[in-house]
């Protein structure tokens, strides 16, 4: 999958990015978000999503050449190669964590989940999407249940979010 998205990298945004907008703006209605706040996007792509949170923004992918799409970010220490399922960040650090429609295609489902709790705070705002035609998405779902307090349960066009909380 990592190589899939590196073949695509220099036309990723042309591809996606208008409707993952649309993903963003149900996302962004729905957090509490203000400057002081630091936010994690888990799979953040080519990470357009940086210029679109008013608040301390630092996105993780495996895809080396989508990051390198935001060389500006990715040279200010606020993107890293790596994956959902070996967070490079300590216990505790985000107030806000998103993944917009990058679950299905994580290798362990349930270790990056539980990843993302270890590094977020007790009160940390989670928006967790994934596509619903995905093979996965019923076993996705069902390991955001188990893991997560879910909030607000959204079907978009393509996508199924879930804001949770730990
Ligand atoms: C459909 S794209 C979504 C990207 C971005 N969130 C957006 O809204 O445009 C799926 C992303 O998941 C990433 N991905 C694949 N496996 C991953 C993993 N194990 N951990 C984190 N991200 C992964 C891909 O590299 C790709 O950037």
């Amino acid at each position: 999958m990592g190589t899939y998205y590196n073949t695509i990298a220099s036309s990723y945004d042309a591809l996606h990015k208008e409707e993952q907008l649309q993903k963003l703006a149900i996302i962004k209605k729905r957090l509490k978000i203000d400057d002081s706040m630091k936010l994690l996007d888990v799979g953040c792509g080519t990470a357009f999503a940086k210029d679109y949170f008013d608040c301390e923004y630092y996105g993780i992918d495996p895809a080396e050449k989508l990051l390198k799409q935001n060389y500006l970010a990715l040279i200010n220490k606020r993107l890293f190669v790596a994956s959902a399922e070996k967070i490079p960040f300590d216990d505790d650090s985000f107030d806000i964590i998103i993944s917009v429609t990058s679950l299905q295609n994580f290798d362990d489902v349930a270790k990056a989940l539980i990843e993302m709790k270890r590094v977020a705070k007790e009160t940390c705002q989670f928006a967790l999407s994934f596509l619903k035609k995905a093979n996965n998405a019923k076993e996705i779902e069902k390991e955001i249940i188990g893991k997560f307090a879910i909030l607000e349960r959204i079907e978009e066009k393509k996508d199924i979010i879930l804001f949770c909380k730990k």
